[in-house]
């Protein structure tokens, strides 16, 4: 177990470098299994999350090889044997051998993914795409069977536009025979960069990015290689933070264009800012002016900023009102942000936010990967020191955490308990 050590109130100067995106890459390292070839996916972040995947591939029989941020993974040898609870559950991303596996042999074992608790995540939509394409599902308690004797391209209509049964869809339907459409599909950049790798090692899929995805099938996927695209929720965190404490803070080796929906919340909150090609650098308010924020699927305002942005807003000089659109259980960091200090209520699936000046350091509790960020946010702007307990959440998600900050100034260590 470890718990972070913040000594907040310190103003941050310096420049904060992103890594490759989480959500890409736990798709990415699945994804690779589809060819027998050997795929490289460079700018691969170092958090556990990949670390579970390479425990996954491996288990199965491929072979990796890391080198820095650089992976390179062989598939040639893989048995497709069942993946078992201890580890399918470490991550959610586990769930993209589900897609994958049954792409590459039309069979696939394994049981329901973990991941953050933050609200139901059925996997229905999943599901519904792997049936559309003639596979049959059998489901005993936790663990999936999922099978067919041909996939066949069709249409698949997602009910929700969910980021994880669009890429599932595109794994399980790549080699599938003719031609499958993926209509309501999600649009987040993400995907778009598994489209690429697929589309490098011998694919046929168009439209990725928009709501409606075609694939062609083919008979055989090849030697491939792909860059993880940045982080854009790295970088909204670290954005968030330069809000607060920045001196300023540059953010760089960023997409501005991945963070729009949060640049435009810091403009009507009056934070100052310059724009770069593929940099942003913050300073620190000392006025932030109230907003609402309503969480939506990209290009909207991201769930996964949700957490983030409350710390900021917490010392808003109104009120403010954020809506979480996507999950349910979302909200658990509150009671810790008020533990230091905010006054924030929750009324159904809204948080109404009333400013304070200042928060005070405190023991709080990461519940998840986003609450961690939150709280890490507020431990460095607070007044005294905060201990972050179950800060494994964050390092399934924030490479480098400790020398990143460091390197701009903050104070803060990670202990061992
Ligand atoms: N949903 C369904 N049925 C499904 C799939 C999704 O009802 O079959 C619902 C979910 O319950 C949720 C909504 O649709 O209410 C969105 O879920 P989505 O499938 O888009 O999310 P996901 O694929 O499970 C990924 C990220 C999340 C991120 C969401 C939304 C990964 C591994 N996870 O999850 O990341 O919040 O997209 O952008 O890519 C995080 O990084 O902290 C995180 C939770």
């Amino acid at each position: 177990m470890k718990k972070l050590i913040i000594h907040g109130g310190e103003y941050l100067l310096g420049t904060i470098h992103i890594s490759g995106a989480k959500n890409s890459a736990v798709a990415l390292v699945p994804a690779s299994l589809l060819s027998d070839d050997e795929i490289i996916i460079d700018n691969i972040p170092n958090i556990t999350d990949i670390d579970a995947l390479d425990e996954i591939l491996t288990y199965l029989g491929a072979t990796i090889e890391r080198i820095d941020s650089r992976m390179v993974i062989k598939s040639k040898n893989i048995e497709n044997k069942e993946i078992p609870e201890n580890i399918s559950k470490k991550l959610r991303a586990s769930y993209y051998f589900m897609g994958a596996l049954l792409g590459k042999y039309k069979k696939v074992e394994m049981y329901f993914p973990g991941g953050c608790a933050i609200g139901k995540r059925p996997i229905d939509q999943h599901l519904k795409a792997f049936e559309a394409l003639g596979a049959k599902i059998q489901i005993e308690g936790n663990k999936y069977r999922i099978e067919a004797q041909e996939l066949i391209g069709n249409d698949i209509y997602l009910d929700c536009a969910s980021v994880g049964a669009t890429i599932n869809a595109m794994l399980a339907s790549v080699k599938a025979i003719g031609k499958t459409k993926i209509h309501n599909a999600a649009k987040e950049p993400e995907i778009v960069n598994v489209a690429t790798l697929l589309n490098n090692m011998g694919a046929a899929i168009e439209g990725a990015g928009t709501s409606e995805i075609s694939i062609q099938g083919v008979e055989k996927l090849g030697k491939s290689y792909i860059e993880v695209i940045p982080d854009r929720i790295e970088a909204g965190t670290y954005m968030i933070l330069g809000a607060l404490v920045g001196n300023p803070l540059t953010i760089d080796n960023m997409i501005p264009n991945h963070v729009e929906s949060l640049i435009s919340k810091l403009k009507e909150m009056g934070v100052q800012y310059e724009l770069n090609q593929n940099s942003i650098t913050i300073w620190h308010a000392n006025e932030i002016s109230p907003t609402h924020v309503t969480t939506a699927v990209y290009p909207g305002f991201p769930t996964d900023l949700q957490q983030p942005v409350t710390t900021l807003l917490a010392f808003s000089n109104g009120i403010s009102k954020i809506t979480e659109t996507i999950y349910e259980n979302r909200f658990q960091n509150v009671e810790y942000l008020n533990k230091m200090g905010a006054n924030i209520k929750i009324i159904d699936d809204t948080l109404e936010i009333k400013g304070v000046p200042c928060l005070y350091g405190n023991t709080v509790k990461a519940t998840d990967l986003r609450a961690g960020a939150c709280l890490f946010l507020a431990g460095l702007k607070a007044h005294g020191t905060t201990e972050i307990e179950n800060v494994e959440y964050v390092l399934r998600g924030y490479e480098n955490i400790i020398q990143k900050l460091s390197q701009v100034g903050a104070k803060i260590e990670l202990q061992e308990i």
